[in-house]
């Protein structure tokens, strides 16, 4: 991954935490936040642009950190999506020439209900919740993020995976005109991504479609993009628009870009570092120090048993 190092992050992307706790603070620091945007001439990450409202979600705060979100400034503007650019302004920048409506997810492969779904339904038939998680990052930075979404298992289960089914693939827009960044060949348009089926159907993998209780600004990923909090964040793909069910290990864009240096299961893992840099400490963006990297990023109860018997020096 070209990488930009922890130590290349300039004062100004350096920002408080967030003050999401204290309802009247939060509302005063987003609309600021969004007074920023438009002052600086940037896109406005807000559902302005867009029809789609966010339906009521319920919050989960037993699956949720109780650390305090990344500013929903930081959040929107220290982003990686290639697509748009490969510095971490660009897809604040550049992110608004996605149209995310109307939007289908094509589900197809080893699966009873294969069809193009309008992700209006599959967010109307659904349960969301927001759930706050950390996002660590392959380049050592982290966030946390409160997060709006549905959990995967819950529409995996709708569309009846065969037994053959053993991963699932993830794939995002290619259209080079609406996504600028696929014109240059940073990696193999387009972007994929892949769980195995015990992965995906984990309680704490969701699709997100909204942050801070709005609609998922474009350059997170809008409108749909998985979060899987305890990999790394590359795993977490972004404006997908299909969804396939496989007997073999989906090949990864990460993994097919550089095999030494990604892995298909990407678990966040202090012992092993990425061979061009450590793994073992996190700069948590809006800190100044740095903070110790914590085993599959904290959730280790919850999933260390899916990986029980593997060698994850090998699997990483
Ligand atoms: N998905 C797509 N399609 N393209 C990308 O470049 N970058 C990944 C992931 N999903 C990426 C993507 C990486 S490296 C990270 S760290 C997270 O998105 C960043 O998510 P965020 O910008 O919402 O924090």
């Amino acid at each position: 991954m070209l990488i930009k190092r922890p130590a290349d992050i300039k004062p100004h992307e350096i920002t408080e935490p967030a003050l999401y706790r204290d309802r009247r603070r939060f509302l005063q620091a987003t609309s600021g936040a969004a007074l920023a945007f438009a002052t600086s001439g940037l896109f406005l990450p807000a559902e302005a642009a867009v029809g789609r409202k966010l339906p009521d979600y319920r919050k989960n705060p037993r699956l949720s950190t109780d650390e305090s979100p990344n500013s929903l400034k930081d959040i929107t503007r220290y982003n990686n999506f290639y697509e748009f650019g490969t510095h971490k302004e660009d897809p604040a920048k550049h992110a608004h020439t996605l149209r995310t409506e109307p939007w289908t997810v094509r589900v197809e492969g080893e699966v009873e209900k294969p069809a193009d779904y309008h992700l209006e339904d599959l967010i109307k038939s659904a349960q969301l919740e927001e759930r706050i998680y950390r996002l660590r990052c392959v380049e050592a930075w982290s966030m946390v993020i409160p997060w709006v979404g549905i959990p995967l298992a819950d529409l995996i289960k709708r569309f009846k995976p065969v037994s053959r089914a053993k991963f699932v693939e993830f794939t995002t827009l290619h259209d080079p005109e609406q996504m600028p960044g696929q014109r240059r060949a940073v990696l193999d348009w387009p972007y994929v991504e892949g769980l195995r089926m015990d992965e995906a159907m984990h309680p704490l993998t969701i699709l997100a479609v909204g942050l801070y209780g709005k609609i998922l600004p474009n350059q997170n990923g809008a409108p749909i993009r998985l979060v899987v909090p305890w990999k790394y964040g590359f795993k977490s793909i972004k404006s997908i628009v299909k969804i396939r069910f496989t007997e073999t290990m989906p090949k990864t864009s990460w993994a097919l870009a550089g095999p030494a240096e990604y892995g298909f299961y990407a678990n966040v893992n202090p012992a092993v570092d990425h061979p061009r840099w450590s793994q073992a400490k996190e700069r948590r963006i809006g800190e100044f120090l740095k903070r110790k990297t914590v085993m599959f990023n904290g959730y280790t109860d919850a999933v260390a048993g899916l990986y029980a018997g593997m060698d994850l020096r090998r699997n990483f």
